[in-house]
């Protein structure tokens, strides 16, 4: 009888240790970092202050202030130029691992070259860097965010052949300024959406409208100036600074109705392929659907030449490998099936991918247009890069919800939780390579041509206080404490 009650007394023991320290489904592995997005011109105002030179955007905003939701512009904006003690202190209490910030290139060469230096812009960014590294956040910084220097714009923007070289420099002073503390680079945010909306269409600053061409243009010479800047960095800097170097590309994920995976390949290989296709995988180039199908749509235009540039042998093998990790922005997904060539008058991007997209019923819609929120296409995507690019080591560097700013955001705290517990499955039970996750955005900010009028924050920023007031949202502290535990 005693004994059997001292048994008894022992089960009881086990089930409650062994219930409270039975691994968490959902956790994260210990090494894996957590933080939050920012982008210079979306957050640091003081657009002529201290010598900083006009981007396409200041521009864009003066010219064109009708292009804007709200009608407002970026002049302000969440002023992080003057409240960088503040930003510190909001990144300090949610506790990230490291800060994902961009340098608006402007305020370090006012006129995109050499030709002008500013040290107070330098000094701007030894001072965030510097704080950082204070509190042990780890700094990630973007080289460019849609904010191209208005004087390179003058000479041809992103299609001039001469951009890439423009960037090296560029990248060279960054390293040489900061590459002592920082050790993850970006080059370049968001390509494909960039020059769709910059190059292609022209919805967006500098507006140049040069559709089915423009876009191809634009993407080609930001690969180009992105293996450049990788390539001097390996050259003149890794050996003493050791850091990374990766670009982030924008991808939705594409289901099919009919379970056809071709379609799903096709719609990543035109979205994310495009971009990394050529940097990460084994045989290097653009996608062989876009090869040929851009060079026969051009065929019937009646073109001699197709609207996809051509990446000869040598370009091809300079920009394959020129990575060290994989930065992937993930937001939403569309069902997809093949539509018809539609394009021999108006050739696109998209008419050349000739997706035609849907969304599902089911899907929870946010404030922006485009936002339907499908955590498992992030699952999805992670799977599909492991198996296309080899298991590549990925950060997902952006990833939000967008609403109309309020406090109580329970919106944005089941998008995070929900795309979350997603990349947690696709590392434990996919054995995807993915190290990192970045929230968009640590506060609200410019939302593009949607002005204030969306808010992505984790924190709630006035935008008609002097002085920028930030207040936590809900969602602060749920991720807080994701990110302490490690755990959902
Ligand atoms: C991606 C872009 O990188 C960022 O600038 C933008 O604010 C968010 N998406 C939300 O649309």
């Amino acid at each position: 009888m005693r004994c059997r009650s001292v048994l008894c007394i022992l089960c009881f023991v086990f089930v409650e240790i062994y219930g409270s320290v039975k691994p968490n489904e959902n956790d994260f592995p210990a090494t894996f970092k957590f933080g939050v997005s920012t982008a210079a011109f979306q957050i640091e105002g003081g657009w002529n202050e201290d010598g900083r030179g006009p981007s396409i955007w200041d521009i864009g905003t003066a010219t064109h202030p009708e292009i804007i939701a709200d009608g407002t512009n970026g002049n302000i904006a969440a002023d992080s130029y003057h409240h960088v003690d503040r930003d510190i202190e909001m990144l300090r209490e949610l506790g990230v691992n490291f800060y994902r910030f961009s340098i608006s290139w402007t305020r370090i060469l006012p006129n995109g070259d050499l030709s002008s230096m500013n040290r107070l812009g330098i000094q701007y960014y030894n001072g965030l860097i510097d704080k950082l590294v204070a509190n042990s956040i780890e700094p990630m910084v973007t080289m460019y965010h849609f904010d191209l220097p208005y004087e390179i714009q003058k000479i041809g923007g992103l299609t001039n052949p001469l951009f890439p070289q423009y960037f090296e420099s560029y990248a060279n002073v960054l390293y040489s300024y900061f590459g002592d503390r920082v050790k993850w680079w970006m080059t370049f945010n968001e390509p494909s959406k960039h020059c769709i909306s910059a190059y292609g269409i022209g919805e967006e600053p500098p507006f140049v409208n040069a559709t089915g061409i423009g876009e191809y243009l634009c993407v080609d010479n930001i690969i180009k100036a992105h293996a450049r800047a990788y390539h001097r960095y390996k050259k003149d800097f890794f050996k003493q600074q050791g850091g990374k170097i990766g670009i982030s590309a924008n991808s939705r994920f594409f289901f099919s109705r009919t379970k056809d995976r071709n379609m799903t390949d096709r719609g990543l290989q035109y979205c994310l392929g495009w971009i990394m296709h050529p940097i990460y995988s084994k045989s290097g180039g653009y996608p062989g659907v876009m090869i040929r199908d851009i060079a026969s749509n051009s065929q019937m235009e009646g073109r001699e030449w197709s609207r996809l540039p051509n990446l000869d042998v040598s370009t091809k093998a300079y920009i394959k490998g020129t990575a060290d990790f994989f930065g992937l922005n993930y937001y939403t997904s569309r069902y997809v099936e093949l539509g018809a060539y539609a394009g021999t008058e108006n050739p696109s991007w998209e008419n050349d991918a000739r997706l035609n997209c849907s969304v599902d019923p089911s899907w929870k819609k946010g404030k922006s247009s485009w936002s339907y929120s499908v955590p498992e296409g992030l699952g999805g995507l992670l799977r599909w890069i492991k198996e296309e690019y080899d298991n590549v080591e990925v950060i997902v560097t952006e990833n939000g919800w967008p609403d109309d700013g309020r406090l109580n955001d329970d919106g944005r705290i089941e998008s995070l939780t929900e795309h979350l517990r997603q990349v947690s499955k696709a590392i434990k039970e996919h054995g995807c390579n993915v190290v990192g996750y970045s929230h968009w955005s640590l506060m609200d900010n410019f939302e593009w041509l949607a002005g204030y009028s969306e808010r992505f924050g984790l924190y709630y920023v006035n935008m008609s206080s002097p002085e920028r007031t930030r207040i936590p949202k809900k969602s602060l502290g749920v991720y807080k404490k994701i990110i302490e535990s490690k755990k959902l």
